[in-house]
């Protein structure tokens, strides 16, 4: 049910300051950069047979379009919504015109961190939620793409 070439083609889509990765708060967030983040997630998706395509925008507008793009395509997204999680209605409405399974995803436990963290905008209109394990939560994550329909 996708137009990939070779394995199921999997978006990975981040939201703004997740670029930042290795330097941004590395107490919460861990030491590995975002360029390691790419390579583990694809190192990941070759494992597991999927074409894995990451991305990362801090621009709201673009990161609706990629959902749109996924949508048309019945592309499977891996979604780190960083900050937009807990207030982009827009982006909200973006996830409930999905086609495949979209799974939301935290390096963090937000329910464990600020109030504003702990209300989730996409959470109802993503096929699951892992938060909390780190860089395991995008590993985890494309593990459970590979047992859904
Ligand atoms: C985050 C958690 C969000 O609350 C935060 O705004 C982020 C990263 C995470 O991966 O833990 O930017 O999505």
């Amino acid at each position: 049910m996708n137009d990939g070439v070779g394995g199921r083609r999997v978006l990975v889509l981040n939201g703004p300051n997740l670029g930042r990765l290795g330097s941004r708060e590395p107490d919460v967030y861990g030491a590995t950069t975002f360029a390691d983040l790419i390579a583990e997630c694809e190192k990941t998706g070759a494992e597991l047979g999927l074409e894995v395509e990451v991305r990362q925008t801090d621009d709201e507008a673009e990161l609706v379009g990629w959902l749109h793009e996924a949508a048309d395509r019945k592309i499977p997204v891996v979604l780190n919504p960083a900050a937009f999680t807990h207030y982009s209605y827009a982006l909200r409405d973006a996830c409930a015109q999905r086609t495949a399974p979209l799974i939301e995803i935290h390096i963090s436990n937000p329910a464990a961190r600020e109030e504003f963290r702990h209300t989730s905008v996409v959470a109802a209109v993503s096929t699951g939620t892992i938060a909390g394990f780190g860089m395991d939560s995008y590993r985890l994550a494309l593990r459970a793409i590979t047992t859904l329909p």
